[in-house]
């Protein structure tokens, strides 16, 4: 029987696990009831469990045959566990029933496939080495990928290929999208300071009007993506806030702009950067205030290594098709910190698709809802690429 079969057997088990999840949401850091949940089943199936690691997350270990150790017979497959401040619009019976928390991003979906992949995989052991089950806490900006590096995750659990995998929306169900390379931007988020000279809003001559200063910034800041950034590479500036004032016969002192920076590549993010930092200074002294300028990138763009992608492809060939592979999709200007552990380890990240039936709506709508018929192919591609990249 081959493995997507035989986890079709307990499609139903994993079907009742992610309902669980979907049930009882927990935002990042805070996955204490999934984690335990998650650690309980791994446990239950065999499966060496550490605990704390990035905070809330979990590892699950499984080692196999001669060459458990060996490099390069290592692999780590990754889902992310959390979900969003969001209240829930759905009324079946597994809707949250954490007010104001759900799972409109398929996280459960995520964790439970990983787990139907691990239950296979500790039942069947056809594979020579190591699989890291990596659980991460806080994927939805709040730095659990980051968390989870700096606990020593490929210190501790050494991997030489990674894999994830991102329910999406609009994909018809039974189909994966694959892309080698930029898959997914990277972001930043920035606030710039403008210290001016506050005053009478009637005598202007008497200061420094730092709202003037912001936006000359603000639109000397479009020259960036427009002028600085390469025609054939992609980046987007989005001012998205300016604050300044409380009253209306006062200038002010201060103003602030903010807004989100995003780019395909370190080099680009970085060239944005150091433009912003250069415009925001320059301005502001040509016009007599000061701007200091913050600019924190909170996600690294998601690059997939060619080789991985092309054995990611393989697999995802091997199960549905190459007719249901789409490869090349196109870009996701959305961010992943996924992206962070593909910095250190060579892998792939690719889309399930979630149905362009029930599975439609857009993730981070209240009335989203993984399709769990999705989720016997999630885990039959975990298992498949650890039966293929560790084959005995
Ligand atoms: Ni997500």
């Amino acid at each position: 029987m081959n493995a997507l079969s035989r986890i079709r057997e307990f499609h139903p088990e994993i079907t009742t696990w992610r309902h669980d999840i979907h049930a009882h949401p927990e935002t990042g850091f805070a996955e204490v009831r999934t984690a335990d949940l998650v650690a309980r089943q791994l446990a239950s199936f065999g499966i060496e469990v550490h605990r704390g690691i990035g905070r809330t997350g979990v590892v699950g270990v499984l080692r196999n045959g001669p060459h458990a150790d060996a490099p390069g017979r290592r692999i780590g497959l990754r889902a992310d566990m959390d979900a969003l401040p969001i209240l829930e619009a759905n009324t079946f019976a597994h809707r949250s029933q954490h007010e104001g928390r759900m799972h409109a991003c398929g996280h459960d979906g995520h964790t439970a496939m990983l787990l139907g992949a691990a239950k296979y995989l500790a039942q069947t052991r056809g594979f020579d080495g190591t699989v890291n089950f990596i659980f991460q806490p806080a994927e939805e900006g709040l730095g659990g990928a980051l968390a989870m590096l700096e606990d020593g995750l490929f210190e501790r659990f050494a991997c030489d290929a990674i894999f994830g995998m991102h329910n999406r929306p609009r994909l018809p169900l039974g189909k994966f999208a694959v892309r080698s390379g930029p898959m997914m931007a990277g972001g930043a988020f920035f606030d710039i300071d403008i210290t001016g000279l506050g005053c009478h809003g009637a005598r202007p001559e008497t200061g420094i009007d730092p709202v003037m200063v912001a936006v000359q910034i603000a639109s000397a800041l479009q020259t960036i993506v427009s002028r600085n950034v390469r025609p054939v590479d992609t980046a987007v500036l989005s001012i998205t806030q300016i604050h300044a004032g409380d009253a209306y016969n006062v200038i002010p002192q201060t103003a602030r702009l903010s807004g989100t920076a995003r780019a395909f590549s370190t080099p680009v993010m970085e060239l944005v950067g150091s433009n912003m930092q250069r415009i925001a200074a320059g301005v502001a002294q040509a016009m007599g205030a000061q701007a200091s300028v913050d600019f924190r990138v909170n996600f690294a763009p998601v690059i997939n290594d060619p080789e991985q992608a092309e054995f990611a492809a393989s697999v995802c060939n091997e199960l549905v098709g190459s007719d249901n592979v789409v490869r090349d999709p196109s870009l996701i200007m959305a961010s992943e910190d996924f992206s962070f552990m593909l910095e250190k380890v060579p892998g792939c990240y690719l889309n399930i698709g979630n149905g362009d039936g029930e599975g439609a709506c857009e993730v981070h709508n209240p009335a989203y809802d993984f399709n769990d018929a999705a989720l016997p192919l999630g885990s039959a591609f975990f298992a498949r690429a650890v039966e293929r990249k560790l084959a005995a």
